[in-house]
């Protein structure tokens, strides 16, 4: 067993890529396994300030080997600009590979994403409009285009004489929208896969032949738990298969379950949320407000720049994330966020129907009529951002951080006090 995820364990944007930064140093492999271009990874470094889509966060370290896992959707445009965009700024590539499995994101995806949330009117999911979900429902109905079709011109003719009069029927037919032409997007197509060829590979095999050699494979979680098309707040979901969850990862990497032998789990030390759906602690006065603008990076959305929605910690939601992803370990990020309160408060049940709740509820209907029921904690009052060690953090600090480990049911391993690689406690 050599493999180690890291998952979001709230709506996404938890820090995952600013933890990746930091603990891909204990590993051999840093791989993405789900999602495409939807995720915004931000990372604060010695080589500067990144958001990165598709590229593994472990690629600042030059030795170490960063894959795109066969579970990913890619946007060949958008991973040659993320890869043109680091080599501009000195961060080398030639570590960097994809997965002759991994699904291609079409242009008409992105298309699909904007008309189809039109057609939801009031009922939108709020998606990021990368097209995203449309990939992989195209995935799913055995009409997706794989990376390997994309460098094989008769291949990638024949899927897309087989695939694209589907979609524009469904483009024209059902959202009036312009059809793509066959030659061109050929053409356009195979001068992407012509780029990206070198970067091609049977990504698994690389990663199980490590595995075997006993190195260490990090496995990077796109979104978080609470987007998960099972576990999440169905229908405001994600549509990734494989799913962010751990048990994803496997799949998402061509791995067997039972090489995974930890699951770090990122908690904000607060709750955010971008796009619709339920949010019960969300806060819409000027406490949200205080907590979206507060600390060095201020929230807001690092795919799409849209504000981020804010609340306090939800005990029920992070703790169901534990329990479905078997988080062995969680890294709390952003507690310097919380340096200003003189209070705080963590939700540790919902009200629901005149009844309290301390288990997440499994219809979202039920969670759009959830009251939180709040415990107060005093705040410290005292900036976090440089502190080092656990022992050096306010009293208050250290028992905020306790009670959310007690709230959990698994212990904060990992304390994150600022954006930047080095903020951070590591118990
Ligand atoms: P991801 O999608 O999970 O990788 O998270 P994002 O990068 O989308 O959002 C996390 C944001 O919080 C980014 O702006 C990070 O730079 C920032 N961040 C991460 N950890 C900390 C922390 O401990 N304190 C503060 N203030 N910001 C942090
Ligand atoms: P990272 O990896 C936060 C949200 C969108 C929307 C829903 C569906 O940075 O944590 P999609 O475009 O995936 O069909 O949108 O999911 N969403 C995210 N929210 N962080 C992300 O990724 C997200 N990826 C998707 O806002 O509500
Ligand atoms: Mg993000």
């Amino acid at each position: 067993m050599s493999a180690f995820v890291v998952i979001g364990g709230q709506w996404g944007d938890e820090g995952k890529g600013r933890m990746v930064d930091l603990l891909a140093q204990d590993a051999a492999i840093i791989a993405r396994y789900s999602a495409g271009d939807n995720a915004g990874h931000t990372i604060i470094n010695h080589m500067g300030k990144f958001a990165l889509h598709l590229v593994p966060a472990g690629i600042f370290y030059p030795e170490k080997l960063c894959l795109i896992g066969n579970g990913v959707v890619v946007n060949p445009a958008v991973l040659l600009a993320e890869i043109e965009q680091l080599e501009s700024r000195g961060v080398g590539t030639k570590n960097l590979f994809v997965s002759d499995r991994a699904q291609v994101l079409m242009p008409y995806h992105p298309v699909l994403d904007v008309v189809e949330e039109e057609a939801r009117g009031d009922a939108a999911i709020g998606t990021t409009k990368r097209g995203v979900g449309p990939a992989y429902v195209d995935k799913v109905a055995r009409q997706g285009i794989r990376m390997g079709d994309l460098i094989d011109p008769d291949a990638l003719r024949a899927r897309l004489e087989l695939v694209l009069p589907v979609k524009n029927r469904m483009l024209q037919g059902m959202y009036n929208a312009e059809p793509f032409d066959l030659e061109e997007l050929l053409q356009q197509s195979l001068e992407l896969g012509c780029k990206l060829k070198q970067y091609v590979r049977d990504t698994g095999a690389i990663v199980r032949e490590a595995i075997g050699r006993g190195e260490k494979v990090l496995l990077e979680g796109a979104q978080g738990a609470l987007l998960d098309l099972d576990a999440g707040t169905y229908p405001y979901v994600t549509s990734s298969a494989p799913p962010p969850q751990a048990g994803g990862a496997a799949i998402g990497i061509g791995i067997g379950p039972t090489q995974i032998e930890r699951v770090i789990g990122v908690y904000k030390a607060y709750m955010t949320r971008v796009g619709e759906g339920p949010m019960p602690t969300e806060l819409l006065d000027e406490t949200g407000h205080i907590l979206r603008g507060a600390g060095p990076a201020p929230e807001f959305g690092a795919t799409t720049g849209r504000p981020r929605r804010c609340g306090w910690f939800d005990a029920l939601a992070s703790r169901y994330s534990v329990q479905v992803n078997g988080v062995t370990g969680a890294a709390l990020t952003r507690l310097d966020v919380l340096d200003i309160f003189p209070a705080i408060q963590l939700c540790v049940a919902y009200e629901i129907d005149g009844e309290r709740m301390e288990s997440f509820p499994s219809t979202t209907a039920a969670l759009e009529r959830a009251t939180p029921i709040l415990e107060e904690a005093p705040g410290w009052r005292e900036s976090t951002a440089g502190v080092r060690t656990f022992d050096d953090l306010p009293p208050n600090a250290q028992s905020y951080v306790k009670r959310i480990e007690e709230l959990l049911t698994c212990p904060v391993d990992i304390v994150s006090v600022g954006p930047e690689r080095d903020q951070v406690i590591i118990r």
